[in-house]
């Protein structure tokens, strides 16, 4: 297999973010967990997710980019970030938020994740960020290890809690 390919985002790969999104934040992610909400929505809302942040990258929203990571031409990945100005005002440096990663489950664990994450930390620095925040869940290991990795350190953790009601 030919190397992976790190580039900033063309019109266009947004039709494999989306078919990526569900199926890798279908299992991990906050929804995709509660198995007590209907999958289609499930898979919609992670679908259109991506969507909306290529269509932000697309219409250049400021201070935001997405870069993708490519085998051969094909989309397995892709990383969002973006520059926060309200926090970057309140707490007086620049902040960075790492909006979203997702890997194809068919490429899982063979370094894309790390090398999004390598793209998306140099591109903090070329903006001048001074701090740069990742949320993720406390189950999802591979994230935790991939953001680690890159030099990241957990700092709080919070629990979603929910139920029907009748
Ligand atoms: C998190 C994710 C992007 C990692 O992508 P990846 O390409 O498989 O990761 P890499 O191969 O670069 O591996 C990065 C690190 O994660 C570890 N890792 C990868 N998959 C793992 C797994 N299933 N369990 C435990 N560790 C795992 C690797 O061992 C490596 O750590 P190491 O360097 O300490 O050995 C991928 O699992 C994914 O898309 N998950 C679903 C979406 C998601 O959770 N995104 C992040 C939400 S904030």
């Amino acid at each position: 297999m030919s190397d992976v390919i790190i580039s900033e985002y063309q019109p266009g790969d947004e039709e494999r973010m989306a078919e990526i999104a569900p199926r890798a934040f279908g299992v991990w992610a906050r929804y995709g967990i509660d198995y007590s909400l209907p999958r289609d929505k499930v898979e919609q809302e992670y679908r259109e997710e991506a969507l909306h942040y290529a269509a932000q990258v697309r219409e250049g929203h400021p201070g935001m980019a997405i870069f993708t990571a490519k085998l051969e031409g094909f989309l397995v990945g892709y990383i969002v970030v973006r520059l926060d100005e309200y926090r970057t005002q309140r707490f007086g440096m620049k902040w960075g938020n790492l909006q979203s990663l997702a890997v194809d489950p068919d490429y899982h664990h063979r370094g894309i994740g790390k090398a999004l994450v390598a793209r998306a930390m140099q591109w903090f620095r070329d903006q001048g960020c001074e701090y740069v925040e990742v949320i993720t869940d406390q189950n999802n290991i591979a994230a935790i290890r991939t953001y680690e990795g890159a030099g990241f350190r957990t700092i709080y953790c919070s629990l979603t809690l929910s139920q029907h009601l009748s």
